[in-house]
């Protein structure tokens, strides 16, 4: 469904995926307004979209998607014609350890989201669309090979997952009930620049550069598929303008990695970029207890949008690992400033006692 409407709020555009598409739409749609509503929590930073801060057709909010007023307030005021939302907390390790605050973030900051849009337009939704961006991980963990479907029943395993599925939920509760107009997309993990280092592929290529163990999980078996972060923000433009009204896409890159082989990957890459003898990253991986309730694989079937709306990745993972080490070593300021203050004060609670 193609919104005629040229006000665009885009939530959580100041944190990884979001300012991938911030800056795809800002860049591609002059016409459009973009609103990009933002807390900027940990995860949150707006050096992550510095290079489009002063293009015309770009505004910058801080809010708390959580605070019901304050969004009603803005949706009057800025009259948004469409919504793509992704602001969450997204950090599956932490929503093991404060589950209350994915809750507020991803369940109550969804329906004040669909509430306030609700409140906008009262039922004249010609033009309209609210875009729910969510993961793969509320179809829960694949044991027996397969891959996720836009029909697999959903089956969370983590109160991150739980609080994604329920967002789901709700938006599609609004549209059945209230006549929304919404779609919705599930994607598999992405990797790419600006991810911020709690993340796997991040945390390990800066712990490279300081030569500090690689806390692997479990004995590293665990299944992810890969995607380039700019590939799903291409997938979310693709679904934002020819994505059928009430339906859900799947996003994937069909790359499957055991966490170990990724983990070599990455420490090999590192050495030759690096300049240090082959072997050498390795020689840091530590073996460390198991996170919670850790999900098996991940693999998402995504035929659908490449049929229907004509989306392919456009990076093979070989090169888009090599682009994404070579972004973090050109971008250690970047990863420097993240990583001072509370950031080890996190690092310490999540793997001292592991
Ligand atoms: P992120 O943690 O890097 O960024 C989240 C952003 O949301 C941050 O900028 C943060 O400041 C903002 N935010 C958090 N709470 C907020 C609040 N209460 N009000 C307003 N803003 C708030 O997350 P990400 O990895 O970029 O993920 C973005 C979205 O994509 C999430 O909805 C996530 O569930 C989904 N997703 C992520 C992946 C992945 O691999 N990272 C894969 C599939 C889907
Ligand atoms: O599948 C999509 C999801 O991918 C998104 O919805 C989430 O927002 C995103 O965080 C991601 O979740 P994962 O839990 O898969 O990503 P993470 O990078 O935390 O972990 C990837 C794998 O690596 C997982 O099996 C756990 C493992 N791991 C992770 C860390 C941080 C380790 O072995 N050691 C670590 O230190």
């Amino acid at each position: 469904m193609m919104t005629t409407g040229k006000s665009i709020l885009i939530t959580g555009g100041a944190g990884f995926i979001g300012s991938h598409v911030v800056r795809l739409f800002v860049n591609k749609y002059p016409d459009y307004e973009i609103f990009n509503l933002d807390k900027l929590t940990y995860a949150g930073n707006l050096a992550n979209i510095a290079d489009v801060a002063n293009k015309p057709n770009y505004n910058f909010i801080k809010a708390d998607i959580v605070d019901a007023a304050q969004i009603n307030t803005l949706f009057e005021t800025h009259r948004f014609d469409a919504v793509i939302h992704l602001a969450a907390e997204s950090h599956v390790d932490r929503s093991i350890t404060n589950p209350m605050d994915f809750v507020m973030t991803n369940v109550v900051g969804t329906v004040n989201l669909l509430n306030a849009f609700k409140n906008l337009w009262k039922g004249a939704y010609e033009g309209k669309l609210f875009y729910h961006v969510s993961t793969d991980e509320v179809y829960g963990s694949l044991h027996d090979g397969g891959f996720f479907l836009e029909t697999t029943p959903y089956d969370p395993q983590s109160p991150y997952s739980a609080s994604k599925a329920s967002s789901d939920h709700f938006v599609r509760a609004y549209h059945n009930t209230y006549k929304i107009p919404v779609v919705l997309s599930n994607c598999s993990n992405n990797y790419g620049p600006n991810q911020f280092p709690e993340k796997l592929i991040p945390l390990f290529i800066n712990n490279i550069r300081h030569n500090k163990p690689l806390p692997v999980y479990g004995k590293g078996e665990n299944v992810r598929d890969w995607l380039y972060v700019i590939d799903h923000a291409r997938a979310i433009d693709d679904v934002f303008h020819k994505g059928k009204t009430g339906e859900t896409y799947n996003i994937g890159g069909f790359n499957e990695w055991k966490n170990l082989d990724l983990v070599k990957v990455i420490c090999k890459t590192m050495d030759e970029k690096l300049g240090r003898p082959a072997g050498e990253s390795e020689k840091l991986i530590t073996y460390v207890t198991d996170r919670a309730g850790h999900d098996l694989r991940y693999a998402i079937d995504s035929t659908k949008i490449m049929k229907e709306l004509g989306w392919q990745p456009s990076l093979q993972f070989e090169e888009g690992i090599a682009k994404t080490i070579d972004w973090y070593l050109s971008n250690q300021q970047w990863m420097d400033e993240v990583t001072s203050g509370d950031y080890q004060k996190y690092y310490e609670n999540m793997y001292a006692k592991r």
